[in-house]
Formats: C-alpha cells, structure tokens, sequence
C-alpha cells in the first residue's frame, strides 16, 4: 500500500492513475477506520478503481471543541485496516495542508444551501459547510473520479450530490449500503464511546427503522410509530423524519412511493444516527 501526505504528490498519483488509464475510486474517511469505510473500499475495486482513501479529521466540520477532541484518532490500526481493505494509496494531509489558515476561517466557504439547513444541521450549525467544503478540496486535489459515501450519512450524501451537480464536478458520486453489527447497530466510529448499556439501548434505532420498514403508511403515521417506538425503548430523538430520497424534503400524508425514514438520539452523550427505507402510502389511498 502507498502512502502520501503532501498534496502535491497526491495530485501526482491520482493524474499517473488516470494516464495508465486506470480510475480512481476516492473513499474520503476521519479514520477509526471498521467494516462501514471498509465496504466503501469493497465497492471501489469492484468497480476496478484504483482505490485512494483519505484520512482527515476535519475540525471544520465538528460543532464544538469538546466533540472534535474526543473523536477516535487511530492511525495505526487505520494503516493495518486499509492493508486489509485494499486500500492501494492511503492520504493522510496534515491539518496545515487542508486548513493553512486554521483555526481562522477560510476566505472560500462551499455552501449547500436547503439540504444542509434541517436534520443535522439544526443541533450543529455550519456542519455541513464544513464537510461540503472540505469534500471539495479533496475532489479538487484528486481529480476526476468515482468517489464513495455510505448511505449511513444519508444527508451528507444528499449534500455532495447536490454540490456536485450544481458546480458540475468531474465526480462521479457512489452511494453505498448501511453495514451494521449482527445486532442491528449500523457501525460508526463514534460507537466505541458507548458504555455497554449505552451500546444495547441504541439498538433501538434499527428496531424502530425495521418496524416502519415492515408496513407501508402515510409520513405522519411513519413519524408516529418511529417516536413511539424510541420512547418504548426510553431513548429520546433529537429528531425522526420521513424525508424524500433525494431532495430531503419532509414527506406530506399526499406523498406515495419510496421515502426515507431518518433518525437522531444520544445515548451516553453520543450523538447516533441512522436510516432505512420506507413505503408511502398517500392519504385516501
Ligand atoms: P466518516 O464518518 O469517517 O465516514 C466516512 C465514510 O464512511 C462516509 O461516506 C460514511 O457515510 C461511511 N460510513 C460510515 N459508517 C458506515 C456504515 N456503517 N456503513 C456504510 N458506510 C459507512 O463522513 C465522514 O467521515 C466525513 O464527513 C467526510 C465525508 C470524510 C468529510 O470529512
């Protein structure tokens, strides 16, 4: 496996890929890297794509000091996990590189407007600029390229979709599968600062996904049985929605078709989130 942190030799490598004629597949990670990034890995060499994954803990990103100190930073578990993955080039820039200027803010912010507006971005303002912003940088660095996200952060996706189209970026963006533990949890690496009865109680958000997944209804009453079901559990939602796939607007009782349940709790003081499909049924039907 390669390893770079400059960007300029980064630059290099993913420009001699693609004159070999190869594609580059680019999985963007904050490391503490398990099975969730490493099915990104997957899906890229499947693809045949020369794999590079990103390592960065972007504070930009994080809504508060306190959250981004205490986020996982594992890097020599990483190295090992990406060997394991097939990860062919492994990027890990330093915090000067990215963010030359940090903590000051920099003169060039990409903004996502509406989609980035709800759900996350109510309980941590300027998140998403954040990530749309340093998700940029990476595609700018790179190049043209296939570049995937798990459907785990369902919004965040939604998010670059939308930055992609509306700047018309040579990137090609690859949604991919939720991976969660036998229990149901959906992996993160934020599920380490769980307590051992923190990690059983939220085993409640994929049984509350799973419910509404099982029998089609109109929005309201998706949202009913999603908040019943975490109450039931004693967990509290920040929120649950029933939101359109792509736009992330809030469904209506007249919508029909596929919709997307999206939910938020803390447990022990962890932020947790997941997501899952769900049927519609509009009013009257
Ligand atoms: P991070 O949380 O490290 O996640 C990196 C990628 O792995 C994201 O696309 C995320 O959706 C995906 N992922 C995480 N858990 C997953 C799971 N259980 N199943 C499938 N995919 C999963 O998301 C970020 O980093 C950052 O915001 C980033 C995009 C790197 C920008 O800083």
């Amino acid at each position: 496996m390669d390893q770079l942190s400059d960007i300029d030799q980064w630059r290099r490598y993913a420009h001699e890929q693609r004159a070999r004629g190869r594609r580059v597949g680019l999985v963007p990670t904050m490391g503490a890297l398990h099975e969730g990034h490493g099915s990104l890995v997957r899906a890229a060499h499947e693809h045949g794509d020369v794999v590079l994954a990103t390592i960065f803990v972007n504070p930009r990103q994080f809504h508060n000091d306190r959250d981004l100190a205490s986020y996982p930073r594992t890097p020599d578990a990483d190295f090992a996990a990406a060997e394991r993955f097939g990860v062919d080039c492994l990027i890990a820039p330093s915090l000067v590189a990215m963010w030359p200027n940090y903590p000051e803010p920099t003169a060039t912010t990409v903004s996502v407007r509406g989609i980035s507006d709800h759900l996350e971005g109510v309980g941590r303002p300027g998140h998403f600029d954040g990530v749309a912003s340093v998700v940029a940088k990476l595609f700018a660095i790179t190049g043209p390229c296939r570049a995937y996200f798990g459907e785990k952060d369902f919004q965040q996706l939604g998010v670059i979709r939308a930055m992609v189209r509306d700047l018309a970026l040579d990137v090609e963006v690859v949604g991919c599968p939720i991976i969660r533990d036998p229990d149901g949890l959906a992996l993160s690496s934020r599920n380490v600062q769980l307590t051992e009865s923190g990690r059983a109680r939220a085993t409640a958000l994929s049984r509350a996904l799973a419910l509404v997944a099982a029998q089609p209804a109109r929005a309201s009453e998706h949202r009913a049985r999603l908040l019943e079901s975490l109450h039931s559990s004693s967990l509290e939602p920040i929120y649950a929605e029933v939101v359109d796939p792509l736009t992330l607007v809030p469904s209506s009782d007249t919508n029909s078709g596929v919709a997307r349940a999206l939910l938020a709790c803390t447990v022990d003081g962890v932020r947790l989130i997941d997501n899952g499909p769900v049927q519609l049924v509009a009013q009257g039907e």
